[in-house]
């Protein structure tokens, strides 16, 4: 078992989880202490992704939500067991609340679809739920306050590989400076899930020569995503 605490300033206290789940009733012992009266939340033993992305919607932890227009909570199969991480949502994410659907949303939709995958076979989020302002990079208070939905998306995902996807993404979730070029390329481990490190979509239109490399990161996690589904 493992406590999390959200943090001094923020409402919700802690959160408790179980941490050996099955898939089959991962959702069952979450335990939600919160002394917060103005935050929602669903009761614990019965809560769902719906419900968890219901209570997010209204989320005011940090100071996006002055400017956001919709919490972009994350799309794609609740079962998946491999997740794509992106950094923040965009000015067109905010705007209809589903990830990755400007120009680099569909490539990346290429990339899966180049892989046998596609939107309803994994699940896709970013680091943090709502658009900063002028798209500058997620501040650390602001992924602090969003770890409330994210480690409980995550945790009820449970997805057995992360894809993340670019630097602030890998920077964030893996807790380093160091730079994306150093962190593509072999794995790493996040809470005990395997995670690969790749090119942000965006930053391959804006660099199109990198399309090779990205294509090469790909097919090496299908290669070791199909050997872990094709072992159980
Ligand atoms: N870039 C991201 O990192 N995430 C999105 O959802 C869209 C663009």
């Amino acid at each position: 078992m493992y406590l999390r605490e959200i943090g001094v300033h923020t409402p919700v206290s802690l959160l408790t989880f179980e941490a050996e789940k099955s898939k089959d009733d991962k959702h069952a012992d979450m335990v939600i202490d919160s002394e917060t009266p103005a935050l929602q939340v669903a009761p614990a033993p019965f809560k769902t992704l719906e419900d968890l992305a219901r209570d997010a919607s209204t989320c005011r932890l940090c100071s996006l939500a002055d400017t956001r227009n919709q919490v972009v909570f994350g799309v794609g199969n609740p079962q998946a067991d491999l997740m794509f991480i992106g950094e923040a949502p965009g000015q067109e994410e905010d705007l209809k609340g589903e990830p990755f659907i400007g120009r680099a949303g569909q490539l990346l939709d290429r990339m899966l679809h180049a892989l046998k995958l596609d939107r309803e076979k994994v699940y896709i989020m970013n680091t943090i739920k709502c658009r900063p302002p002028n798209n500058r990079d997620p501040r650390p208070d602001e992924v602090q306050a969003c770890s409330l939905w994210f480690d409980q998306q995550l945790d009820m995902v449970q997805p057995k590989m992360i894809c993340l996807l670019g630097r602030v993404a890998a920077q964030t979730i893996l807790q380093t400076d160091a730079p994306l070029g150093s962190l593509r390329g072999r794995w790493h481990d996040y809470q005990g899930i395997p995670v690969w490190v790749t090119y942000h979509p965006a930053y391959l239109l804006r660099s199109p020569r990198q399309k090779e490399k990205s294509w090469q990161d790909m097919r090496q996690l299908q290669r070791r995503f199909q050997a872990l589904i094709s072992s159980e």
